[in-house]
């Protein structure tokens, strides 16, 4: 691996660092003074969200408004974008915000954190919320489903399986339903979906 590459990892590891279940966004807002840090233009990330959209396209071929939770870079958008009429991200980073925006200019983007989505989200609904790979920085991961869940009957919920353990119980209620595991190489994402109870 080459130096930068390595200076990288090590910046990476260092901003997750008690990151997790903490809810406190400093250091992965200062992750994103490193461009793609999450490796999302990588073939593991691209084969995940080809097989989100394939999963998603399984309920519905298109859908009206979408709201991604935690959408960095926009490297999802993208993808995303192919399956909805309108694309709004969210995410608590300014400069993945700003990329996002530069990189999927169909879209709208804001800057916020999902435990405010009340309040950017008043009374408008979403035929699709999506949450990948974002509800492990969280506290309260329950009170968020919840209120995501009052704005929307389709939310859609990925998480890398080593971080899932600790929140697994949290999509086994009334609505959810586990979906095929996403795989790449060793790479594992548990995938879930919660629907009202008129899409059921
Ligand atoms: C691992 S990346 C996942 C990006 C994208 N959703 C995907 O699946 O490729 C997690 C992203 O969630 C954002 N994030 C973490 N906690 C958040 C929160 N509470 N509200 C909004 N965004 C959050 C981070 O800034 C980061 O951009």
């Amino acid at each position: 691996m080459n130096p930068v590459n390595v200076l990288a990892k090590l910046w990476k590891r260092l901003m997750l660092r008690g990151s997790e279940f903490g809810g406190s966004y400093g250091k992965l807002r200062l992750l994103y003074s490193l461009e793609d840090p999450w490796d999302m233009a990588s073939p593991r990330e691209q084969h995940r969200f080809a097989q989100t959209l394939a999963q998603l396209q399984s309920m519905a071929p298109r859908f009206g408004s979408v709201l991604e939770f935690g959408c960095g870079e926009g490297h999802q958008s993208l993808s995303l974008i192919g399956i909805s009429d309108r694309l709004h991200g969210v995410d608590i980073s300014p400069a993945a915000v700003a990329r996002a925006g530069n990189r999927c200019p169909q879209a709208s983007f804001e800057v916020a954190a999902l435990e405010d989505a009340l309040t950017i989200i008043p009374d408008q609904r979403f035929d699709l919320i999506t949450a990948c790979e974002v509800l492990y920085y969280a506290m309260d991961i329950d009170d968020i489903l919840g209120k995501l869940q009052s704005r929307t009957d389709r939310l859609y919920v990925s998480n890398y399986k080593p971080r899932s353990d600790k929140m697994r119980a949290s999509f086994a209620g009334d609505g959810w339903r586990r979906l095929e595991d996403i795989r790449f190489e060793d790479t594992v994402w548990e995938c879930f979906v919660w629907e009202a109870p008129e899409r059921r």
